[in-house]
């Protein structure tokens, strides 16, 4: 798709700004106790299909893609309360004039401001376009040499004033909008998530996907395209960009029954997606294991882990921690080892295979303790 799509969507939901457009929205149920503070105006202009605000907790730092008027800002700003921190982005004026007007509004309901709307495309940014518009203003480009030294100013505005700064963001949420950036621009995009998440972040995204390939035809038709279909990625390929921009633990948390729109047999339908970031990092070797709980007979990880049910494997420190928190946390045993070997004095732990652990090794290879009967287990005198 070429730079013409960009500006199909720009203009679709620019109108989409001034007017609600009946044919940009897939209905949603947002919990109505949030909706009592958010203006009607932006209530209305609502074109989500899904609510990633669920998984937010208080006191997180969080990014909207594609903020529009403002409503998934709105209502994760009540959620993460006055010590939290809610970002909106959008690269269309009208949308953002829209939302900030609200923001006071809601603001003085709620009482605290938490929330801020910033103009920037999603699968760029480091770069704040309104920051760029004013030097742009004072150094106009009139032939190549300016736009050269344009491009340069870009770069040195990504680096030195970055919209959103990278490791910096707690969650990173977004409402329908991923299908709008155009393929080439796609594997940036999920780049750009990943980059501004902290190490221990997730992305919450409710988006459109199709069950089939959408066919180059259906792509190229403008109308389909800014109606969030023609840049639908497949159920699969929007997991597995997950996957190959370096998230891990990705899951789909809902999965709408019906399809939101059938076009010429394909289904497109509306998916809320987790992911984490944070399997990056050193491997340390601890004694630690795990024994995976079951209920498939194996389960193979993002680092490419396998794991029998049942069977105690050797893990480093780095993975042994991932899995004690969400997503895994439910499917594991822990296993400590006795005597405990400190993180700084650890050896390197080869994390390209797994291996089993042997009992002995997280128990240690002298230990021949005999103990009493645990009353614990005994307790009520059901188990023995
Ligand atoms: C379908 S609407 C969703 C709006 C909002 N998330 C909601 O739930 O109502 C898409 C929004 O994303 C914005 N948008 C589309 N492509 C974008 C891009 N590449 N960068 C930034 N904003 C974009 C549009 O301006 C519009 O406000």
């Amino acid at each position: 798709m070429s730079h013409h799509t960009e500006t199909i969507v720009r203009e679709r939901y620019a109108a989409g700004a001034k007017e609600r457009a009946d044919k940009l929205c897939c209905p949603v149920n947002y919990e109505s106790e949030y909706l009592k503070v958010i203006p009607q105006e932006v209530v209305e202009r609502d074109y989500g299909c899904g609510d990633p605000t669920r998984c937010l907790r208080k006191d997180d730092i969080v990014v909207d893609l594609g903020s529009g008027t403002g409503k998934i800002c709105f209502i994760a700003a009540q959620i993460v309360g006055p010590k939290g921190t809610v970002i909106g982005v959008d690269m269309t004026d009208e949308m953002l004039e829209v939302a900030r007007r609200n923001a006071p509004i809601v603001a003085e309901r709620v009482g605290y401001a938490n929330v801020e709307f910033r103009k920037g495309r999603i699968q760029d940014l480091a770069l704040d376009l309104e920051l760029l518009d004013r030097q742009l203003k004072r150094n106009p480009i009139t032939d190549a040499a300016s736009f050269l030294a344009a491009d340069g100013l870009a770069e040195e505005l990504r680096i030195k004033h970055p919209l959103i700064p990278t490791d910096s963001v707690d969650v990173v949420v977004s409402n329908c909008v991923l299908n709008l950036v155009e393929p080439k621009s796609k594997r940036l995009l999920f780049e750009e998530i990943f980059r501004v998440l902290k190490k221990g972040g997730r992305a919450v995204i409710s988006d459109i996907v199709s069950d089939e390939e959408v066919p180059e035809e259906m792509q190229n038709d403008p109308e389909l395209w800014s109606g969030c279909i023609s840049g639908a990625l497949t159920e699969e390929g929007f997991l597995a960009a997950f996957e190959n921009a370096a998230f891990y633990g990705i899951q789909i948390l809902t999965r709408d029954v019906d399809p939101w729109r059938t076009v010429e047999g394909i289904e497109f339908r509306s998916v809320t997606i987790e992911a984490f970031k944070g399997k990056q990092g050193a491997c340390f070797e601890r004694n630690q294991a795990v024994i995976y709980r079951g209920p498939f007979k194996e389960v193979l990880d993002d680092d490419d882990h396998r794991m029998e049910r049942g069977k105690r494997y050797a893990v480093c420190d780095k993975t042994y921690n991932l899995y004690k928190k969400a997503p895994y946390q439910e499917f594991f045993e822990f296993v400590d080892p006795i005597v405990d070997a400190p993180l700084a004095e650890a050896k390197p732990f080869d994390c390209s295979r797994t291996s089993l652990r042997h009992p002995k090794e997280t128990k240690g290879h002298d230990y021949d303790v005999t103990t009493e009967a645990n009353n614990k287990c005994c307790d009520g005198g059901s188990c023995c």
